[in-house]
């Protein structure tokens, strides 16, 4: 299997890792496009680091395979090693040295001569916004600035793929539009990136296919928009000038629609929830013919807008809880005491 013939950066099947009884991956098929920002989306423990270990070879699968760049992850891993770069949960860069001299320790490393090595490392810290920061030690770094410069770490090498373990989770708005700037960045400059995340928003702004894995598990794949498809058309949300006309305003969406129409706190305000079964015509189509029949009937629209299923609602759609639900690890199974 060749990169040039498959352009895939990742190719795995039936990937397993157990610990104990726990079945941490538990048969992951993933196919990673070249040259794109591809998002493993999961919940507390549904085993996001656990697979990004195995790809990078810090962890020897039980089951199935895996290649990258077309060499298998546990007999060439050598040459996988070679390609990739691992940001990880948390963080590898010594608390103890400064920014300058993290990046240009690792930097000797890798094996660039001294005057190189600090030359990259004050070119990267300058476009992580680290400048002002460089002769701190790391220890005395915000989150966001302790997440940046692990990235600029983990790339200090241009990686071919770039694995990046929830690199947001815990940073505020501001560091995290940052973190995400990088990745673009990266990305742009040929870099293939997995990215793992528990956040619906982070998948969907960055990433172009995204596999949603739930206790070990892919339960579901595809780019934004088929995942997005796949629970619906989007939404119709409206704003009416009297409140008294709401009644009839939903009766006519679920009727035209065939949608779920809810009602807002606003006592003029309801979203109607488009099938995707309805979804033959396009969700703007729907929702020209619904405000058509709604002035036909007399119904005074002030406001109109058509979203996109939220991200968060293919989460619901497909595992009947949201993200947060799932809680630390899988549910107990009293089958796995009976074992030994
Ligand atoms: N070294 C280990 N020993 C025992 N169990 C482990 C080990 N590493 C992971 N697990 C278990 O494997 C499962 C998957 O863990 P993993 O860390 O891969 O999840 P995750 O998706 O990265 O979660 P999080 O979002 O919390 O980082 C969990 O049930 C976890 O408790
Ligand atoms: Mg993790």
């Amino acid at each position: 299997m060749s990169t040039q013939t498959s352009g895939l950066a990742i190719e795995t099947a039936g990937l397993v890792k157990t610990f104990g009884e726990t079945r941490a991956v538990d048969g992951v098929d993933l196919a990673v496009p070249a040259g794109t920002v591809y998002g493993v989306l999961g919940p507390n423990g549904a085993g996001k680091t656990t697979t990004v270990k195995m790809l990078a070879t810090l962890l020897r699968p039980d089951g199935g395979e895996a290649h990258v760049f077309g060499h298998d992850i546990v007999r060439e891993a050598d040459e996988v090693r070679g390609r990739v770069s691992l940001t990880g949960q948390y963080a590898s860069v010594d608390e103890d040295l400064t920014g300058t001299e993290n990046l240009v320790l690792l930097g000797r490393l890798l094996g660039h001569g001294k005057s190189a090595a600090r030359v990259r490392a004050a070119r990267l810290l300058e476009a992580f916004g680290l400048t002002e920061a460089a002769g701190k030690q790391v220890k005395h770094y915000s989150g966001g600035m302790r997440r940046r410069i692990d990235i600029a770490a983990s790339i200090l090498n241009t990686p071919d793929l770039l694995f990046l373990d929830e690199p947001t989770t815990g940073l505020d708005p501001r560091s995290r539009n940052q973190v995400w700037d990088i990745v673009r960045a990266v990305v742009a400059q040929g870099t293939t990136v997995l990215l793992t995340t528990q956040y619906l928003d982070e998948a969907d702004q960055l990433a172009s296919r995204i596999a949603v894995i739930d206790h070990g598990r892919v339960i579901a794949e595809g780019t934004k928009g088929e995942l997005k498809a796949s629970v619906g058309a989007g939404s119709v949300h409206l704003r009416l000038r009297d409140p008294d006309q709401r009644p009839l305003a939903a009766d006519l969406l679920r009727r035209v629609l065939d949608a779920q129409v809810q009602d807002e706190s606003d006592p003029v305000a309801l979203t109607a929830r488009l099938g995707a079964a309805a979804s033959r015509d396009t969700a703007a189509e729907q929702a020209a013919r619904a405000l058509g029949e709604l002035a036909r009937a007399g119904v005074t629209v002030d406001n109109f807008s058509l979203g996109q299923p939220s991200l968060d609602e293919v989460f619901l759609a497909l595992t009947g809880h949201d993200t947060h639900a799932s809680g630390s690890g899988r549910s107990h199974d009293p089958k796995d005491e009976v074992a030994a």
